[in-house]
């Protein structure tokens, strides 16, 4: 490999060059074995947030952040493999449901996930609320439990991309974050390294998400799919609203419940719509056009493959889930018409609750999070609980009130109120 200077190849991108082939492939690799620091990498991530990349110097990137470690390969499974990954958002439990219910489909869905940082769940946080429940698998374990129950949602192990897992540390506390070459690399490197058949991408657009703004969102998206589509990998992305938090309940536990409501055949009809609608793709992506996902649902299947699931990985599905010690109610301050529910409100309360954690090693609260007892349209009555705070730290509700302060408003009685979709677009 080409030996290049950190200092050459920050300078280039600071003044707005393109990078080169070979300043990427040394950069990645000499960051990933510690040879460029911590400083000077998170020089060069605010000069790409700042001075973007072009598609090819994207492709590159991800490419790199692939070799850094290793692949997996899913070839040896005797059904299709198809993966989702969603952006992060509030109240998104979607994979918990979705999972099994794809697996049920016939498909298998080997599910990489990761755990909450800031206002946004993880998914690997939610289903350790469940007694038992373990995160980590080896290669092995998880083919072996993609082959038997079809549905396998664990950890990354410390193979896959480790570039990736430098690097999204460092984005964090640097505020490089929100820059679409890295966080399209970042999502596209791990889900091109896992091998998975094919995948699709729910990328989150509003204030609950890391895009504001549609053109933004559309923007990750496209270069997602295309980053796919390139390396073999077909990829399909739906734009999704997270303008208000999905379902009724932000917070670990709170929305496994939920969950296992959908799976149960109930549940808030914006989750089953989500799951609905990205479990058609994913059938879609996997070739398999003979089965109807609702039928699934409905017929108890996706249930029996979420127990299976859970079993498979040490959990109890029939244990009772860890409740919070403590509750604090919010009541409508006014009657009228709820009109807006603002996801990152409701996301930054269940954080400050507990739900979430500040620091990579910090503990989460199972019971800790927000549920919220109407939705956008929903007439409120003066006095009614609006929200319920659930925390094991009673100290906490203070602050986690302020932060919804302004986050909901509530209009006159009889006001006229539209849904906006939750499905917004569609990419391939
Ligand atoms: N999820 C990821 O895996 N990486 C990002 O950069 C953002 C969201």
């Amino acid at each position: 490999m080409e030996q290049h200077d950190a200092v050459e190849v920050i300078i280039a991108k600071r003044d707005g060059g393109r990078l080169s082939d070979s300043q990427i492939d040394w950069v990645i690799d000499a960051y990933t074995r510690g040879e460029v620091a911590e400083e000077q990498m998170s020089a060069l991530a605010m000069a790409i947030l700042l001075n973007g990349m072009d598609r090819g110097e994207i492709a590159r990137w991800t490419d790199a952040m692939i070799a850094s470690g290793e692949r997996m390969d899913f070839s040896s499974l005797s059904r299709p493999t198809v993966d989702k990954h969603s952006t992060g958002g509030v109240g998104d439990k979607i994979t918990l449901p979705l999972a099994p219910l794809v697996a049920a489909c016939g498909v298998a869905v080997p599910q990489l996930s990761g755990r909450g940082l800031g206002h946004t769940g993880g998914t690997l946080d939610k289903l350790e609320s469940i007694p038992g429940w373990r995160a980590s698998l080896s290669n092995e374990e998880m083919l072996a439990q993609l082959e038997s129950v079809g549905a396998v949602v664990c950890a990354a192990g410390a193979g896959l991309a480790p570039a990736d897992k430098k690097l999204y540390a460092l984005r964090d506390v640097t505020g490089t974050v929100e820059a679409i070459p890295l966080i399209a690399s970042s999502i596209m490197s791990k889900k091109i390294a896992e091998g998975t058949g094919s995948l699709v991408l729910d990328v989150k657009v509003g204030t609950g998400a890391f895009m504001k703004d549609l053109a933004r969102a559309r923007e990750l998206a496209e270069t997602m799919v295309a980053l796919g589509t390139d390396a073999g990998l077909p990829t399909v992305a739906l734009l999704t609203d997270m303008s208000t938090p999905l379902g009724l309940a932000a917070g670990n536990a709170l929305e496994v419940a939920e969950s296992v409501d959908v799976l149960a055949g109930g549940g808030p009809s914006d989750v089953v719509e989500l799951t609905l609608a990205l479990a058609g793709e994913m059938l879609l992506g996997a070739g398999v056009d003979d089965v109807d996902p609702a039928d699934r649902l409905a017929d108890g299947s996706a249930m029996d493959a979420w127990r299976a699931m859970i079993r498979a990985q040490g959990g109890d599905p029939e244990a009772a889930l860890p409740v919070a010690r403590e509750s604090h109610v919010v009541a409508a301050p006014t009657s009228g018409v709820l009109t807006r529910l603002d996801a990152m409100a409701v996301g930054l309360a269940a954080w400050r609750l507990g739900a979430g954690r500040a620091r990579k090693e910090d503990p989460v609260q199972a019971g800790a999070g927000v549920v919220w007892h109407a939705r956008p349209g929903d007439t409120v009555t003066a006095g009614q609980p609006l929200l319920t705070l659930h925390s094991d730290d009673p100290d906490r509700f203070d602050r986690a009130v302020a932060t919804l302060d302004g986050g909901f408003d509530i209009a006159a009685p009889d006001t006229a109120y539209s849904p906006s979709s939750l499905v917004l677009d569609r990419i391939d």
